[in-house]
């Protein structure tokens, strides 16, 4: 791929990995150092994304066919790409996206068994040859992700957005070991954060995989 300008920063981690808060901490720090940065999120981001969400995260949509579902993830990033990510990497910005591409791998692809292959496919449709700078793979174990999935849907999302919440334990626990397989395949990219520590610690240790690449890419 030409050397495009911007720098491309997607976060990655089960439910309750501490995602959005690390997500926050980091936009905070990139701003203060000057950078132009936009966040986005999947399933999300530009209105049209918001409005695939919502059919993706309604607890009512149990009979969601899991091929209609890795389609609207995709629906979803292609918009995302095409609107929001594209144009700001081209203006030499700084993009965080909660969540792409691994997600799907992980949670359509292994979760639901559906394989990579058809995944890595959709990609080159929805996305073309774009791919993430870094991941930051927030990891936490199975028990304490699920449980602080629990504690968020009760107290602020409410049940609409807790379909894929509601999954079965043994889906959680494909879905974290495919993220540990992705990451060991591609260990330049994809970096595991231990998400267990506390978020100050878990902030820096984001920080020192984030900062060399500042000094390299073409951002403002
Ligand atoms: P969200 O409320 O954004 O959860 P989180 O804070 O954990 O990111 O819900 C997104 C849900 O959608 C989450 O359970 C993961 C799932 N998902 C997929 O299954 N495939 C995908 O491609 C994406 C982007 C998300």
């Amino acid at each position: 791929m030409t050397r495009r300008g911007g720098l491309f920063i997607t976060f990655e981690g089960t439910d309750g990995s501490g995602k959005t808060t690390q997500i926050r901490l980091l936009r905070e720090r990139l701003m203060r150092e000057g950078y132009e940065v936009v966040e986005t999120a999947e399933p999300g981001g530009p209105p049209i994304g918001v409005q695939i969400r919502r059919i993706l995260l309604d607890p009512a949509n149990q009979e969601l066919d899991p091929r209609a579902e890795l389609l609207l993830y995709f629906a979803s990033r292609a918009q995302n790409v095409a609107e929001c990510i594209v144009p700001a990497l081209k203006a030499g910005k700084v993009v965080v996206c909660d969540r792409f591409t691994d997600s799907t791998v992980v949670y359509q692809g292994a979760g639901r068994g559906l394989g990579q292959e058809v995944v890595e496919a959709l990609h080159q449709v929805a996305c073309g040859t774009l791919q993430p700078d870094i991941t930051l793979y927030l990891d936490i174990d199975l028990e304490t992700s699920l449980d602080r999935a629990r504690q968020r849907n009760e107290s602020q999302a409410g049940p609409a957005e807790s379909r894929m919440d509601d999954q079965s334990v043994e889906f959680h626990r494909a879905v974290r070991d495919g993220y540990l397989k992705l990451a060991a395949r591609e260990p330049g990219r994809v970096r595991v954060i231990d998400a267990g520590h506390d978020a100050a610690t878990v902030e820096q240790a984001i920080w020192e995989q984030v900062a060399p690449l500042l000094e390299t890419a073409r951002v403002r």
